[in-house]
């Protein structure tokens, strides 16, 4: 990997983690820093996510596509709701008195999901529905026969 790329990577993982400190400061009962969280989340996180939108975002997007790698962050998704799902019944099983862990875990996960299912409707349905020839029903209907469980 190249140095430009670790470098992104590393400013990533310093995005994430400045946003879970800020925010579990807030959760942990602390309202400092309310208004700092407001500044880092316009000036730095929203400006990255334009910048990706820019100029990252129209090169990766067409060679994605060229590997058949584009559906792999929809499955990322899945995996992450997932885990909050195991999460929450871990908590539920170990821990039930625990409800500020229980809250934070359904929260991210409503969020998650809203997220992912937006992406669905938004993007992949209508994707599906402007190809003559593919039939979505046939494709709505594997979903629905999937078994519940693997
Ligand atoms: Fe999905």
């Amino acid at each position: 990997m190249s140095k430009e790329l670790e470098r992104f990577g590393r400013q990533n993982r310093e995005l994430r983690e400045e946003l879970r400190r800020r925010i579990g400061s807030f959760l942990g009962g602390s309202d400092e820093g309310l208004t700092a969280l407001r500044d880092f989340l316009f000036d730095e996180l929203l400006t990255h996510a334009r910048g990706e939108e820019r100029h990252l975002y129209p090169v990766v997007g067409p060679l994605l596509c060229q590997e058949g790698t584009a559906m792999e962050t929809m499955t990322m998704d899945h995996v992450a709701i997932e885990r909050h799902i195991d999460r929450y019944a871990g908590l539920l099983a170990d821990h039930p008195q625990d409800r500020v862990a229980i809250e934070r875990t359904l929260v991210a996960l409503e969020a998650i999901v809203q997220l992912h299912m937006d992406k669905e409707e938004a993007i992949l349905l209508p994707a599906l529905g402007r190809h003559p020839g593919l039939d979505p029903g046939r494709v709505l209907r594997g979903i629905q026969e999937s078994p519940v469980r693997d």
